[in-house]
């Protein structure tokens, strides 16, 4: 089995076939939802950190922005870069991991989706990608963070969980560390009678701590919701949607610290 430090790296390879359980449908509702949220279209540049296979780097390509998008996975990148030739898309792809990239003032807006955060063990790391991100940003720029919602998660905490795509189950098998927030899973996928485990550590969060992240990376004009509509965030919201700006001003004369949502 796999360990978890690192967890990633072979995670995902397996993990591949699974981008198809989130449904078409939904994702044009969250391009949509990008597209409008962080004002992407034509000249606009936008960093779409942890793409994975593109998911949304194409949609939002579709738009005509000019789309950068980051994954530690080569072998995603390359899917991308095939489907963006295929579709003419403006889309740019570089490997690095996500606490690495080094832009400075380059991007309109960025995102980073479906829980691509809190894979890293040291809350400094975590930190450290919102940092990270407020430097890759123009002043006045956007962010958008998608991830679950650690309060939902313990609201509805099972043990075990089985989903499918394909010919392919999968058996997670969870633990949560209330010291840390960690939730610890084994991941068994199963197919044609092979077997493959995978642990996986990924640091749920809470609203309110996203927000005081958010803040001490930089970012001002803070907005959280619990669903494309725009709801609050409760404790039936699984996915929080969390918006920060990146101060147009930075130092001296900072916003005061706001929240809506
Ligand atoms: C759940 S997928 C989400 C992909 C994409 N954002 C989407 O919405 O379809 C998480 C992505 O994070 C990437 N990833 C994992 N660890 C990473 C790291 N340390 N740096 C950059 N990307 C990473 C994985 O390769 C994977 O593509």
């Amino acid at each position: 089995m796999s360990q978890s430090e690192n967890w990633w790296n072979e995670f995902f390879d397996t993990f591949r076939p699974f981008f198809g359980v989130v449904d078409a449908k939904t994702t044009r509702a969250e391009a949509r939802y990008l597209i409008k949220k962080l004002k992407l279209g034509p000249r606009k540049s936008f960093l779409d950190l942890a793409c994975g296979i593109g998911r949304l780097s194409i949609p939002v390509a579709r738009s005509g922005a000019r789309v950068t998008g980051v994954d530690i996975m080569s072998s995603f990148l390359e899917e991308l870069d095939r489907k963006a030739r295929r579709g003419k898309l403006r889309i740019e792809t570089i490997q690095s991991d996500m606490r690495r990239i080094n832009f400075r003032n380059h991007f309109d807006s960025a995102a980073n989706m479906w829980t691509s955060f809190g894979y890293f063990e040291r809350e400094s790391d975590n930190q450290l990608v919102l940092r990270k991100v407020y430097q890759s940003l123009k002043p006045g720029g956007r962010f958008l963070l998608h991830t679950i919602n650690r309060d939902w998660v313990i609201k509805n905490f099972a043990r075990t969980g089985w989903f499918s795509v394909g010919a392919t189950k999968v058996l997670e098998e969870r633990s949560f560390d209330f010291s840390t927030s960690i939730s610890r899973s084994v991941w068994t996928f199963i197919r044609d009678g092979e077997e493959k485990s995978h642990r996986v550590a990924i640091r749920m969060y809470s609203l309110h701590e996203l927000i005081a992240m958010l803040e001490k990376a930089g970012f001002r004009e803070i907005e959280g919701f619990g669903s494309l509509k725009d709801e609050p965030v409760s404790s039936h919201s699984r996915m929080m949607y969390i918006f920060g700006r990146k101060q147009k001003t930075d130092g001296k004369s900072r916003k005061p610290v706001s929240f809506r949502g």
